[in-house]
């Protein structure tokens, strides 16, 4: 049995756990991403809203003293650093006031950053450009103060500020996701692994065990109560080893039966040739009697011998591929009928109709046994057969050849099969109607016509009998 199965399956190293949970994890962190871009742009544009209403309100405190000129260095470094801002202006209905240190030389902004555009794709890019490529520039941070619409403020900022606290979101972020994304993958994977990972490695190591040792009924699955197709999986998993293990029986049982018949045969076939070497004795005594009774011995004593000796051919005779070569048909249907004694035989007249260089690709010898049988039978039934309408017999082999078929029928002008080889057709031992024969020349006929990928088959014929084999071109 051992010799039948191939090699243990390889092992499963990147496995249905290890991919569930790297796919689990990869997806949470996708969806990570798309949930944090929208929410660093809404970061940084908060942010910037602030420092325009503080810089609003530090305006509107400056706007109620009369004299700008009155505020103290002091005064006016306040309330820029409340707005984390270097300098600001303030424009109201064309007219625009600077607010800048006195002490410190007026910064230049690099670039604007206008808080009343909101397109939200902008948001995520400007987010991502101080991210990724901010340093230490000013940039001028344009909007409106809250309740203020002719009012618009620019505050000129170092964008380092804004970058750092970026920085401090996404890193706190970032953790939180990974927290998430962990206990969630983790929670999904316990969920998937015990749905569908587990009974499915359960299914499969019990595959691999069962296919090294079917003839072990422990290996048989043992289905559990689920009623989902895992479950469905399982009882059919269990049926089919079921199934395997009787036919495995059934098989062993017929196999050893096949060997006692065989040694049972051989042993005949050597005592019938030691009564056939004693029969050919006696055919030569002058008796009258002897020398009447003596043909008949011998013809009894030859068929059973060529019985056990067709029977042990079939038991020796496996199953083999076909060896494809190419041949000549004709030709090979001219051997076969010299091989099966139909050509150039005194009565039979051989027809073969098919045409020169008809080249097929086939097992020759296989296929030749096929005719070889085919023949044989038409001849035998031929030569017992007492004619009455006066035509000389014949065999006849034709070609019909299809786009993708050659089909050939062997057709003979003898009685037509009897009605018990017609009910037993291509049944090995079964089929034969005629004495002396053993039911095998068909049924090994067909199988070998199978193992070609083509058919046998009998037509039914008014007269005579005819076959028909398909081969595919
Ligand atoms: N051309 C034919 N004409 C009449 N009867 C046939 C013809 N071919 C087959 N048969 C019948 O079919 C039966 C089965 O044929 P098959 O070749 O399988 O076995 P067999 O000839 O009896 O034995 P084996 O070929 O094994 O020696 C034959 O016994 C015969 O009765
Ligand atoms: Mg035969």
């Amino acid at each position: 049995m051992a010799n039948d199965i191939p090699d243990a399956p390889k092992r499963v190293i990147f496995g249905l756990s290890m991919k569930l949970i790297t796919m689990i994890i990869a997806m949470i962190m996708v969806v990570e991403v798309l949930i944090y871009l929208p929410s660093v742009a809404n970061f940084r544009i908060n942010w910037m809203d602030d420092r325009v209403h503080i810089a609003g309100v530090a305006a509107q405190v400056i706007e109620t003293v009369p004299d700008t000129m009155d505020l103290t260095p002091t005064m006016i470094g306040k309330l820029l650093s409340s707005a984390e801002a270097e300098a600001l202006v303030v424009r109201t209905e064309g007219q625009s006031q600077l607010i800048e240190r006195p002490d410190v030389p007026m910064p230049v902004a690099a670039y604007a950053a206008d808080t009343r555009e909101r397109a939200p794709l902008d948001l995520i890019a400007g987010a991502l450009e101080i991210l990724f490529f901010g340093s230490n520039r000013t940039m001028r941070v344009i909007g409106v103060p809250m309740d203020s619409q002719d009012v618009v403020v620019e505050v000129l900022i170092n964008e380092a500020l804004l970058r750092q606290e970026l920085l401090i979101y996404s890193r706190n972020i970032f953790w939180l996701s990974l927290l998430v994304a962990s206990f969630t993958s983790f929670a999904i994977f316990l969920f998937l692994n015990g749905l569908l990972v587990r009974p499915i490695s359960r299914l499969t190591s019990n595959m691999v065990a069962f296919r090294q040792n079917p003839d072990d009924a422990n290996k048989i699955i043992v289905p559990s109560d689920r009623r989902d197709e895992v479950g469905v999986a399982e009882r059919e998993l269990a049926a089919m080893e079921t199934n395997i293990f009787t036919l495995l029986k059934q098989k062993q049982h017929l196999a050893d039966l096949g060997l006692a018949v065989a040694k049972i045969n051989h042993d005949l076939r050597n005592t019938l040739g030691a009564a056939q070497l004693l029969s050919d004795q006696v055919a030569n005594l002058d008796d009258p009697h002897v020398q009447r009774l003596a043909p008949r011995l011998v013809n009894t004593l030859d068929r059973a011998i060529n019985f056990c000796q067709s029977v042990l051919d079939y038991g020796r005779h496996k199953a083999v591929p076909p060896k494809f070569e190419r041949v000549d048909l004709r030709a090979l249907l001219d051997e076969s009928a010299t091989e099966a004694a139909v050509r150039m035989h005194p009565e039979i007249d051989w027809r073969n109709q098919v045409p020169d260089n008809v080249i097929i690709r086939v097992d020759p010898d296989q296929i030749a046994r096929v005719f070889t049988n085919l023949f044989k039978n038409a001849r035998e039934a031929l030569e017992v057969q007492h004619r009455q309408d006066g035509e000389r017999p014949w065999v006849a082999v034709e070609l019909e050849t299809t786009p993708d078929q050659l089909r050939l029928t062997v057709e003979d002008n003898g009685p037509g099969l009897s009605p018990r080889a017609k009910d037993n057709l291509f049944r090995a031992f079964e089929g034969s109607g005629r004495a002396g024969g053993t039911g095998l020349g068909l049924a090994i006929a067909k199988e070998l016509a199978e193992a070609h990928g083509g058919t046998l088959a009998y037509v039914d014929v008014q007269k005579g009998t005819k076959f028909e084999i398909s081969l595919p071109r």
